[in-house]
């Protein structure tokens, strides 16, 4: 297991003042670009779902990088996928929320028709970095009145504590940098 998660770690790269000065970017274009990485990338968030979460009803994914991850592994799960975007791309009625990153601000939206209350949701990104994104997605989904079981990325950029945005909703990374 160890070995996988270094297989994950080694397609990472990074990239000094993108999008903008002070920035450390963390690129995941090259695990996505190795179908033996991306596949055990999904085998990992897949074992730590079933072991944490035994019964989620869907995954909802973070617009744009969060569906690269969250189709793939709703579909290992067997379960639906329900897309969180980024303002103005769904039709018919939404909920909206804004909220800032850790580059700028924007705004979410979900269908309202997504989810019925009651049902149990895990919501995926690919990154987390200040937490303003994950929050404002639970956020969303406590609209709706889902119940959100947990929060799983990839990668978490630590020295930003955006956990701690999170509140008590339990929260997991495959990947941790400083
Ligand atoms: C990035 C990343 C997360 C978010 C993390 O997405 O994929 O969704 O920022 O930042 P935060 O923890 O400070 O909120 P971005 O908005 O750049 O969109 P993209 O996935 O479409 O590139
Ligand atoms: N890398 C990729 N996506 C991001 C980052 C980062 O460092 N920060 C916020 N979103």
């Amino acid at each position: 297991s160890d070995g996988r998660l270094r297989a994950v770690r080694d397609r990472v790269r990074s990239f000094p003042d993108f999008p903008q000065p002070g920035v450390l970017f963390r690129d995941i274009s090259p695990l996505l670009k190795d179908p033996v990485a991306f596949r055990t990338l999904i085998d990992l968030l897949e074992d730590h779902v079933r072991a944490s979460f035994p019964k989620i009803d869907f995954v909802v994914g973070l617009d744009s990088r969060g569906f690269l991850i969250g189709t793939p592994l709703a579909q290992r799960l067997g379960i639906g996928f329900v897309p969180v975007r980024k303002k103005g791309k769904l039709p018919g009625a939404t909920e909206s929320i804004s909220y800032s990153l850790e580059y700028g601000r924007a705004e979410l939206e979900i269908q309202s028709d997504a989810v019925e209350a009651g049902q149990k949701v895990l919501i995926v990104d690919d990154l987390l970095a200040t937490g303003g994104t994950m929050r404002a997605a639970c956020e969303l989904l406590k609209r709706l009145k889902a119940e959100v079981l947990g929060c799983l990325v990839i990668i978490e950029l630590k020295a930003l504590k955006g956990s701690e945005k999170l509140n008590s909703i339990p929260f997991y990374s495959l990947l941790q940098y400083d």
